[in-house]
């Protein structure tokens, strides 16, 4: 036991009473019993999660628990841990929305692999912060490995990059660097130190009409507006129409403008549709404009030696973001951006004297910081890494393709049934329907199908997305699951058609 120090009116050290640091965690007898018993009470939770749970959600209101949570005080531990587990059962294990269940098939939460949890301990455990060396040593190494894994497989000579905490980063990440880089190139003015300039005209970019809102959301961080990112219609099948692009780049050019990128969606959110690569590529070529591709969804499509090739064109981007967490079967968070060219980096980095000083670059110390928006960085890679080195990159391809081909199940699912419509053709894991049965008018048929899906929300057998296409209101699946089958599909969409009779028969406003 450690005495507490107290500093008297001499500055003199004196020792009042006892200070319990067993809460610390290090190499002390106290301190491993305690880490060893709180990890077995942390896997007895998570078993009982998974042991009591028979479908994805409870169905709880927020109301109910935020009383709950409005009581609880943090000043005092309660005399039990037992007590507080007790209280996070309640509050959130009971409740807690199980992606790895097969009904759950909402948004683009994949279920996990177990080496990730592995890799998911020790990280926490260690704690390694992956900026710098001196934090991380052979963590950086691990990292830039699995960058040029991924970069190898984009089909990038000479990749560079860091793993972020989303494809949200990723995809700001992006903006920066072709922002950035437009300045340096085509004005020779230092963004970084004078700010944004448009004495030259207003800075463009452009993409389709389904691409993800982090886009717009990083043009505005960035000093840009949501309004310079210009919205490509898409065809039939959800994929930006090249013609309308390059009209686009021509109509701004010719208002005076600065057209600087385009990004292209390789899965998008709500269609799992991939924007035609190569033909982008061309136009990018042309006009010199920095190409980002968007394969926050469709990057799992790189594990795939059957479907790789959907993403062919994506070599000729300068830049990638990839979600390992929604297509890898990876835990929150885990995703990475990669470059083309490791110098386009160059253009965010930072040399701070106690952390990454230029000599240690120059000394040729690896870093990632210096690549990074954030200073200290989680090493997700960790989990990854474990991943390939415990399954393997094929096995883990094989649990991808499975997902892609459930999808395709799914649609022929609610294409055989006379009561639903289907939105788009089969893409990645993604399909948008509408319980549409009998003759309702466009109004009734939204109201029909936001009713179905909150009301199912409410007592969570299941759980589906939702979305809206030309103003019309439609649901969602997103197929991310290999361990669903046919029988769920259906049984799926007879609790969605049950639901849907329900209301119909129950509201007057659909009579
Ligand atoms: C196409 C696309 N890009 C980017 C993102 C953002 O990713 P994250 O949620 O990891 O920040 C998403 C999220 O759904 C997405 O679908």
């Amino acid at each position: 036991m450690v005495k507490k120090l107290f500093i008297d009116d001499n500055n003199m050290n004196t020792t009042q009473e006892q200070l319990d640091l067993s809460d610390l965690f290090n190499h002390d007898k106290d301190s491993i019993d305690k880490y060893k018993k709180g990890i077995n009470t942390a896997t007895e939770n998570v078993l009982s999660f998974l042991h009591n749970r028979t479908q994805p959600f409870s169905g709880v209101a927020h109301e109910e628990l935020q009383k709950v949570v409005d009581k609880i005080d943090f000043k005092e531990a309660p005399t039990s841990s037992h007590l507080v587990f007790e209280e996070l059962q309640e509050i959130y294990l009971k409740h807690a929305v199980a992606f790895h269940l097969p009904k759950y098939i909402a948004h683009l939460n994949c279920p996990i692999v177990i080496p990730s949890l592995i890799g998911e301990q020790i990280l926490s455990a260690i704690n390694s912060s992956l900026d710098t060396w001196d934090q991380s040593a052979g963590g950086t190494l691990i990292e830039q490995k699995l960058i040029d894994w991924t970069g190898q497989q984009i089909g990038y000579p000479t990749p560079d990059g860091v793993f972020t905490s989303g494809g949200t980063q990723s995809n700001l990440m992006a903006i920066l660097l072709m922002r950035d880089s437009f300045y340096q190139k085509k004005q020779q003015y230092d963004v970084t130190k004078f700010g944004v300039n448009t004495d030259k005209g207003k800075l463009k970019i452009f993409c389709s009409e389904c691409s993800h809102f982090s886009v717009k959301k990083s043009a505005a961080l960035l000093g840009l507006g949501e309004d310079a990112v210009i919205s490509i219609p898409v065809d039939d099948n959800f994929k930006m129409d090249c013609e309308a692009l390059e009209s686009a780049i021509l109509k701004e050019f010719i208002d005076g403008n600065c057209p600087i990128g385009v990004v292209a969606t390789a899965g998008t959110t709500d269609y799992g549709s991939i924007d035609p690569l190569k033909s982008i590529g061309v136009i990018t070529e042309r006009y010199q404009l920095w190409f980002h591709v968007d394969a926050a969804v469709g990057g799992g499509l790189l594990l795939s030696n059957e479907h790789k090739y959907l993403l062919d064109g994506i070599e000729k981007s300068d830049s990638t973001t990839i979600d390992y967490h929604k297509t890898y079967f990876q835990t929150v968070s885990c995703s990475g951006f990669i470059v083309k060219e490791p110098h386009n980096l160059n253009l965010i980095s930072h040399h701070a004297e106690y952390l990454n000083p230029k000599a240690c670059k120059d000394a040729g110390v690896p870093n990632q910081v210096d690549k990074s928006l954030q200073t200290t960085k989680r090493f997700d890679a960790l989990k990854l890494w474990l991943t390939f080195r415990l399954m393997g990159t094929e096995k883990l391809g094989s649990y991808y393709d499975q997902t892609l081909a459930l999808t395709k199940v799914a649609a022929d699912c609610i294409q055989n049934r006379k009561d639903f419509e289907l939105l788009n053709p089969p893409s990645l894991h993604c399909l948008v329907f509408r319980f549409a049965p009998i003759n309702l008018n466009a109004d009734q048929l939204n109201q029909l199908n936001i009713l179905i899906r909150k009301k199912l929300f409410s007592n969570g057998q299941a759980v589906v997305a939702g979305t809206k296409f030309k103003g019309n209101n439609y649901l969602k699946f997103t197929i991310l699951n290999p361990t669903m089958s046919k029988e769920n599909f259906e049984e799926i969409l007879s609790i969605l058609a049950m639901i849907g009779e329900q209301l119909l028969e129950e509201e007057k406003q659909f009579i």
